[in-house]
């Protein structure tokens, strides 16, 4: 819909809120408005509803236990098995539908699809190969993956086997995945020898075997030839490396029998960025995850099995995890995968692969539709987008202006919008509305999902009043929830429950979740998370801890200390800022600007690369020393200074602004 008339453009500027399209709710999985009334007199019995999605090799006793919080545990009994779930049991009526569509980065190059007869095979094949090179029940196999079919191949193989995977998301630097296989004791990879990135092959190869030279054990890795035919990207490969392909031939045809895990076993762990310098290991578990990704797959994206669903997230992140892979494989429904990305080779990527396989539903996150909607709507216009049905953001705040751009270019005022609030830890969807049912408010994600207990309170845990700025906590727990920081129990409890909890006690009800973000509810209980409130920053949908890049900067000899902040960014939504304090001796050159971005590069990725780099003389502390953030942010964000009375050093945030205003110049 392009150039509509100046008219409808006021008033949909105007609109705060939006009915769900008749012909949506029409055909909608979820629809019955009693639903959060039933789920909580229910509480926890409601869960059954998503444990009964699945195939159970062994029914569950108890749907929660409680006895021993903040460690609940799920469907306490049952077993089962995740790739069973998402695969064999689909094979009698989806055998020949395709389960993954497959969209490489090159124009050149044909989608390849998997049914669900050849995923099943691919994946028993390298269960087969996994075994043979050693991998046991519980050994963690690290994924350093790009967007290519063998990537959820190989997750599903580990489900199969009970060997739980942790992925890492292959834009992390050699470094970072490095840390995370120590971290974890994986002695197994599953890697790549590179992808595409705007048209150019990128080797991989090279960054996963500078990662695992650092790794302190040792390793077998198995190499997936994504280039080598293509681009002549040979390489060779050492002791304990093999190559897929080969793996998968030993093993052809040869079926393995699903292993049945126990409903709280580990399916996978993630790393994910906290407070600390050290990454946090998300652990989830298979039965309380695969319902939690199952149900709201199902209730929220309104997947069905006949559909085409695109989520254009990473595997590598969560949402790629539950949303693109367990999720809607678990429901057998076929789930569109992109290697490349959205202006590759035009402006138009997404929305001609939208057309061509007639997605369904779009899952995106708000910085792709900040950037679409600075692109133009010449490049949607461009396409058929009429087989989309649903539309859904997730990973930061969408501004309404975005949501509106979205709702209008993209789904033709027909299609609602989910704006959906989860994270990491919590394994799937929280806060958003029911597309069948609620009213959709642009700027809020919605109200906690029927059975989510979500509170915005104050300081103290007590509830703020209808529009005011408080933190958001959860009430109850759920099944999707994260079980526990791998290895480390103490963390889990300080980072996420110490806050708001009476930590002494064995009562479930003095036990609250706190994800660490601001948030707003209105009268009607609509929630709009408003950011972070610990040193975790949000760049382009990504969480990155600020301390994990001050390690790396202060790691650039010549800098004395450093801060880093985020700042708004128009696309990005947040973008890295860097405050550094140089030696004496050290000029602050372009040069060493550079050193101290490349720094950052290779300690974690592109993705942290900071956008300013400001040498100040000095940092704002307090008298205690400690280093005051939001002023940084303040200056960052070029806004009006909070108070700077508590400062040890008061003039010198008036300093640091002049400098960056005077860069600016
Ligand atoms: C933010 C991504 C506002 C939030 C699934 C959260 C959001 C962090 C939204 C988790 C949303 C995610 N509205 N903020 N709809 N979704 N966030 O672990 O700050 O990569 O805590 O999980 O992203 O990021 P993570």
């Amino acid at each position: 819909m392009s150039d509509t008339d100046p008219e409808l453009e006021a008033r949909l500027a105007e609109a705060d809120e939006f009915e769900p399209p008749e012909a949506f709710v029409e055909q909608a999985n979820v629809v019955d408005p009693e639903l959060y009334e039933t789920f909580e007199e229910n509480w926890p019995d409601c869960w059954e509803r998503a444990a009964a999605l699945l195939d159970w090799t062994e029914p569950y006793d108890e749907v929660l236990d409680d006895s021993n919080p903040p460690f609940y545990e799920w469907f306490t009994g049952g077993s089962l098995n995740a790739s069973a779930n998402c695969l064999d049991r689909h094979l009698e009526a989806r055998g020949d539908e395709p389960a993954i569509e497959w969209v490489g980065e090159p124009t050149d190059e044909a989608n390849r699809t998997y049914t669900y007869n050849d995923l099943h095979r691919r994946v028993n094949e390298f269960a087969a190969g996994l075994r043979e090179l050693g991998v046991g029940e519980d050994d963690v196999v690290t994924m350093y993956m790009p967007m290519i079919p063998e990537l959820p191949i190989a997750m599903l193989a580990c489900a199969r086997i009970g060997a739980p995977h942790s992925v890492v998301f292959a834009g992390f630097s050699a470094d970072a995945l490095a840390t995370r296989m120590a971290a974890a004791d994986s002695e197994y990879l599953v890697t790549a020898d590179g992808y595409y990135r705007r048209g150019d092959p990128l080797d991989h190869f090279a960054k996963a075997t500078e990662g695992l030279a650092e790794v302190p054990h040792e390793t077998t890795t198995v190499v997936v030839d994504r280039l080598r035919e293509r681009d002549g990207f040979g390489h060779d490969l050492g002791a304990g490396q093999y190559d897929w392909e080969t793996l998968l031939t030993d093993h052809a045809g040869e079926t393995v029998e699903p292993v049945a895990r126990d409903a709280e076993d580990m399916l996978f762990l993630m790393y994910t960025s906290g407070t600390t310098g050290e990454p946090k290991g998300v652990k989830h578990t298979t039965g309380g995850y695969l319902s939690w990704v199952s149900w709201t797959a199902q209730a929220v994206l309104d997947v069905k099995p006949e559909d085409t669903y695109f989520c254009s997230a990473d595997i590598g992140w969560i949402t790629g995890h539950s949303y693109i892979v367990y999720g809607p494989l678990a429901l057998g429904t076929t789930s569109v995968m992109y290697e490349g990305t959205p202006d590759y080779p035009d402006r138009d990527r997404l929305w001609e692969i939208v057309e061509d396989v007639e997605a369904t539903q779009l899952y995106t996150a708000p910085t792709a539709i900040r950037a679409f909607m600075k692109w133009g709507t010449e490049y949607p216009d461009r396409h058929d987008l009429s087989s989309l049905r649903l539309l859904g953001t997730v990973g930061e705040p969408i501004n309404p202006r975005a949501w509106k751009w979205y709702y209008t270019h993209v789904g033709d005022e027909s299609c609602p919008v989910v704006d959906t609030w989860w994270q990491t830890e919590t394994g799937g969807t929280m806060l958003t509305t029911l597309p069948g049912i609620g009213a959709m408010k642009p700027g809020a994600a919605g109200p906690p999902l029927p059975g989510v207990d979500a509170q915005v309170v104050d300081a103290e845990g007590e509830p703020v009043d209808a529009g005011e700025a408080g933190y958001l906590t959860l009430q109850k727990p759920w099944p999707g929830m994260l079980r526990t920081l791998y290895r480390n129990d103490e963390r889990f409890v300080e980072e996420y429950w110490a806050t708001y909890s009476d930590t002494d006690s064995d009562d479930p009800d003095d036990w609250v979740y706190f994800p660490e973000d601001g948030a707003k509810v209105d009268g009607d209980g609509y929630v709009t998370v408003l950011g972070r409130v610990d040193d975790v920053i949000n760049v382009s949908g990504h969480r990155l801890g600020t301390m994990e890049i001050e390690s790396a900067i202060v790691g650039v000899e010549g800098v004395a200390e450093a801060a880093v902040v985020g700042g708004a960014h128009d696309v990005k939504g947040e973008a890295v800022y860097a405050y550094v304090i140089t030696e004496d001796g050290q000029t602050e050159s372009e040069a060493f600007r550079e050193e101290i971005v490349a720094a950052v590069e290779d300690a974690i990725g592109p993705i942290a690369r900071p956008e300013r780099v400001v040498f100040t003389p000095e940092l704002p502390k307090t008298r205690s020393g400690k280093i005051m953030r939001r002023l940084l942010e303040d200056v960052a964000n070029d806004a009006e200074l909070g108070d700077t009375s508590t400062l040890r050093n008061p003039d010198v945030v008036e300093d640091i602004r002049d400098a960056v205003r005077g860069d600016d110049d």
